[in-house]
């Protein structure tokens, strides 16, 4: 897994950040794609503390603004480095429960913009670069996608309601369809979409391209969005609630799983597959259907002025009208005070609730992660006995050998 040239997109924290370090720590020559230069040289500075002879470079990437991408592009070929893998990592995601919309340089929407088009754009534009690496002799070139299983609705009782990708409504303008929950969603399923095609047309070219879910991984920044109690609840409550299903996954786990689809000779010949838990998976059913993929190429194609396609200007469709501040009700009988107080009661006894659930919630996760690191160091131990053993055993086992032949003559 060594000496490579890698690009990890959104390398300034979470599994980004763990990925860029431990493919630096493994000899690679790593560049960090980030939109903040200031936390990305600081990323730097941590990744070199550990390894100081690291070789990482930061380019600024901003996945909101295509302009951005085709900038980092060019200052990326002017390094004038060869381009092994491309981990398209970095994601946002909104408050789940928003219903305004927030938009990117491009006027795309801000989840769907960063998470989806930025890369269908940055990936092409270097598909070049990737398709030279596999060309050369035992070349191997790969594209990781990082994708979620909130992309399948069916997941959970919370996405069950979400609808699926409207083409004709990428962006969620129309009237009453756009949540966080469901732009977030959109994004995820497009990334397999943007997958499956992209595999089908590099099909000969030697490059390999596959997305990945992570599993749920509550110690990085991804829920830095989501409203006060979510945050707290995705952090803590449901850390401890999934605890139970042995369903999370520390960073570094994590990561390790996105550096191996990018590195390991076991997805050496893997091309067009979603991978989950190490192992190929099944995607949601509209992210397998290949006139949606071809559909979905074409509107990127043209949203992002792709050489080849026509392009689509897209304009922001006009805020809704604000609704007026209803007057205060000089009729309200006693009983309907009444009846507000004990709903503000209500409301605060709630809240009260809620704290001491996170409190409880903070306690599991903390024993969560005492409970990761406690496995991680174990099987550690492990290997390292393991190898003092074989080491013991190669000289009898040789002996061993060396009786046999000695016996067979
Ligand atoms: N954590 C989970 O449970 C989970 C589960 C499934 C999938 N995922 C996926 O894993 C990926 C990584 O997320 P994470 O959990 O590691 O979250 P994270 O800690 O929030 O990292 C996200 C990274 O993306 C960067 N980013 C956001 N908007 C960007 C933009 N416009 N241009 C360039 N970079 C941008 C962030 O940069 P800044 O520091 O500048 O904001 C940050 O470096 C995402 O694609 C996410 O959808 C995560």
């Amino acid at each position: 897994m060594t000496g490579k040239v890698v690009v990890v997109t959104g390398a300034t924290s979470g599994l980004g950040y763990e990925s860029a370090r431990i493919l630096c720590e493994a000899g690679n020559d790593v560049i960090l794609a980030c939109r903040d230069e200031e936390k990305a040289k600081r990323a730097i500075a941590k990744i070199k503390q550990q390894t100081p002879n690291a070789l990482a470079t930061y380019i600024h990437l901003d996945l909101a603004e295509l302009k951005s991408v085709r900038q980092f592009v060019e200052e990326f070929h002017a390094l004038n480095k060869k381009l092994n893998v491309l981990i398209n990592n970095a994601g946002v995601a909104l408050n789940f429960r928003d219903t305004k919309r927030q938009y990117t340089e491009d006027n795309f929407d801000l989840t769907i913009g960063t998470n989806h088009l930025g890369p269908f754009l940055l990936t092409n534009l270097l598909l070049d670069d990737l398709k030279k690496a596999a060309q050369e002799e035992n070349g191997d070139a790969r594209i990781v996608v990082v994708t979620s299983s909130m992309h399948e609705p069916k997941a959970s009782k919370k996405t069950k309601h979400l609808q699926p990708i409207d083409i004709d409504n990428l962006f969620l303008f129309n009237e009453g369809t756009y949540n966080g929950l469901q732009a977030y969603k959109n994004s995820k399923a497009a990334n397999l979409l943007f997958t499956y095609e992209l595999a089908k047309k590099l099909d000969g070219t030697g490059v390999k391209v596959n997305a990945i879910c992570p599993g749920i991984v509550p110690g990085t920044e991804l829920m830095r969005h989501a409203g006060g109690a979510q945050k707290p609840f995705a952090r803590y409550v449901l850390h401890g609630m999934l605890r139970l299903a042995k369903l999370i996954k520390t960073v570094p786990q994590s990561a390790t799983s996105i550096c191996a689809l990018a590195m390991d000779d076991k997805f050496k010949d893997v091309t067009g597959k979603f991978i989950k838990d190490g192992v190929e998976t099944q995607s949601s059913e509209e992210t397998l259907n290949e006139e949606l993929q071809g559909k979905l190429w074409e509107l990127s194609g043209r949203y992002t002025a792709l050489e080849g396609y026509e392009p689509l200007e897209v304009v922001r469709p006009l805020p809704p009208p604000e609704p007026a501040a209803a007057p205060e009700d000089p009729n309200k009988t006693d009983e309907q005070k009444t009846a507000e107080e004990s709903n503000e009661k209500d409301e605060k006894k709630n809240d009260e609730d809620a704290t001491e659930i996170i409190k409880e919630g903070k306690k599991e996760a903390a024993d969560v992660d005492k409970e990761n690191k406690d496995e991680l160091k174990k099987d550690e131990k492990e290997k390292n006995e393991e190898e003092e053993k074989t080491d013991k055993e190669k000289p009898a086992d040789e002996k061993a050998e060396k009786i046999e032949e000695a016996a067979a003559v």
